[in-house]
């Protein structure tokens, strides 16, 4: 896998002299990122023997079969089905089967209405970009993911804002500046969509929503100021049946707009659907003005199937044993690496640090993402590390995260037992032993040898 990565990250535009110039443009430009192994690449498929701390299988639904064995029931009940939708919602496509079962989605969720999309990038941006109308604003915490941006961009808003992360106080200063700036939002003509994250992709932490849905009623007793939350990292791992967080908190009626990814905690349903939930109103907006449905085939029958056997094993309650096996393989690992004797000299030396391990004793449900920060550059190094001892874990860095936020990200699944959680805390802290060893100068070579080995390879 290695090897593929740093073949990936040789630089080409040079060797593309003769070329026409258009490739090697492109070429050059990607070198820019290959030269500091930062360019994105496609990276090749590792079989299991490697431990999995970066997958989104976190309920091992994948793995196991158990989606697959699933799959193919919900298909043997309906042996006539046709393959395609062969139009989109707006003209042909909107078939008995995805009404049933965006019916079934909502009761499950205690929604209103349930609208599928092809994937859960597509019902963050789609939404975003397709609700508010010109003179609404839109607010955000400033670490939503890539697709609410992309959504933002395209919105009509009028003004978009950023408020601190996890921040009740921020969200409130940045409410009463836009109730000071216009009218229209204290008389309630315009609108303000809030949008959040149950579970945050890089940092793990769950959003305040109840404090934060307080605030929003308190400015906006008018209910102009509305809620869209990303349940990307919180479906099938947190709240009753893995309902998350919202169906956790009983805030459905206070959340105009939930997104559920049915391509993570729900056996990476293969192909991979969002689920809007919201009310009718929303789903007619979404109908009428969101590009993605009006411009595009609506879901195939085997891609609302393949979810509809996913939410049938959540339904019977199998996401309860995961949930509570990955509670217990953080808390391990937490409990383990704190224990280890290099640990404080580690968070000390800033050669890593954990900010969970803080405070997760006092954290009744802990989630099952947990960066390791490290130094810029170290993530590489500690990825390296990992990897060269048979555990997968990548390496994040800017503009995923912000500069000098640079990480290790874990992931923590039902497949991963005590003893891999146990491992995984012996190497890393391996790996900030040798970092406190070449600080100490007690080294010849200022680079780790997992780093030293994967540079001197050959490709
Ligand atoms: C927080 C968050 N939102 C949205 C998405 C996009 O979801 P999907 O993979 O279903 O397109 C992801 C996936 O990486 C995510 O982590």
């Amino acid at each position: 896998m290695l090897t593929k990565w740093l073949q990936d990250h040789k630089p080409r535009g040079a060797a593309m002299k003769d070329q026409p110039a258009f490739y090697r443009n492109l070429e050059q430009h990607m070198d820019i990122h290959r030269a500091d192994h930062s360019l994105w690449v496609a990276k090749p498929r590792w079989d299991d023997s490697v431990l999995d701390f970066t997958s989104s299988d976190f309920l091992s639904f994948n793995r196991s079969g158990r989606i697959r064995e699933a799959f193919l029931e919900e298909l043997g009940r309906h042996e006539n089905f046709r393959l395609s939708a062969s139009g989109s919602r707006v003209q042909y496509g909107n078939y008995d089967y995805l009404i049933q079962t965006e019916n079934e989605l909502a009761t499950f969720h205690k929604a209103e209405a349930a609208y599928l999309v092809h994937s859960g990038y597509m019902a963050n941006a789609g939404s975003m970009a397709a609700i508010p109308l010109p003179g609404d604003a839109i607010v955000y915490d400033d670490a939503v993911h890539a697709s609410c941006h992309e959504g933002m961009e395209l919105s009509l808003a009028s003004s978009k804002i950023s408020f601190r992360h996890n921040d009740s106080d921020s969200l409130r200063e940045v409410l009463i500046s836009l109730k000071e700036s216009n009218a229209a939002f204290v008389l309630g003509t315009s609108s303000i969509l809030v949008a959040v994250e149950s579970v945050y992709s890089m940092d793990g932490d769950i959003c305040p929503l109840a404090e934060l849905v307080q605030v929003v009623k308190e400015l906006f007793p008018l209910g102009n100021a509305q809620f869209i939350i990303d349940e990307a990292h919180s479906n099938g791992v947190i709240g009753p049946l893995g309902g998350g967080l919202v169906d956790m908190l009983g805030l459905q009626k206070d959340i105009a707009i939930r997104v559920h990814m049915c391509s993570k905690a729900l056996g990476s349903t293969g192909v991979k659907l969002g689920v809007i939930l919201c009310n009718k109103t929303v789903r007619d907006r979404l109908i009428s003005n969101a590009r993605f449905a009006i411009y595009s085939g609506a879901p195939s029958f085997p891609m609302v199937a393949c979810m509809r056997a996913g939410y049938r094993l959540l339904e019977n309650g199998q996401a309860e044993k995961g949930m509570a096996k990955i509670q217990s393989s953080v808390r391990h690992f937490l409990s383990t690496i704190t224990a280890h004797p290099v640990w404080e000299e580690a968070v000390n030396e800033g050669i890593l640090n954990i900010p969970l391990t803080e405070e997760y004793e006092d954290i009744e449900c802990l989630t099952h993402i947990v960066p390791v920060l490290t130094r810029p550059k170290h993530e590489l190094y500690l990825f390296f590390h990992l990897m060269i001892n048979n555990i997968n874990a990548y390496a994040i860095t800017f503009p995923v995260v912000p500069k000098g936020k640079s990480r290790v990200r874990l992931v923590f699944h039902a497949h991963n037992d005590l003893d891999q959680a146990e491992t995984l805390a012996r190497v890393i802290c391996e790996w900030a032993q040798e970092m406190l060893n070449i600080e100490a100068g007690e080294t010849e070579s200022s680079i780790p040898s997992a780093a030293r080995q994967v540079y001197a390879m050959k490709f």
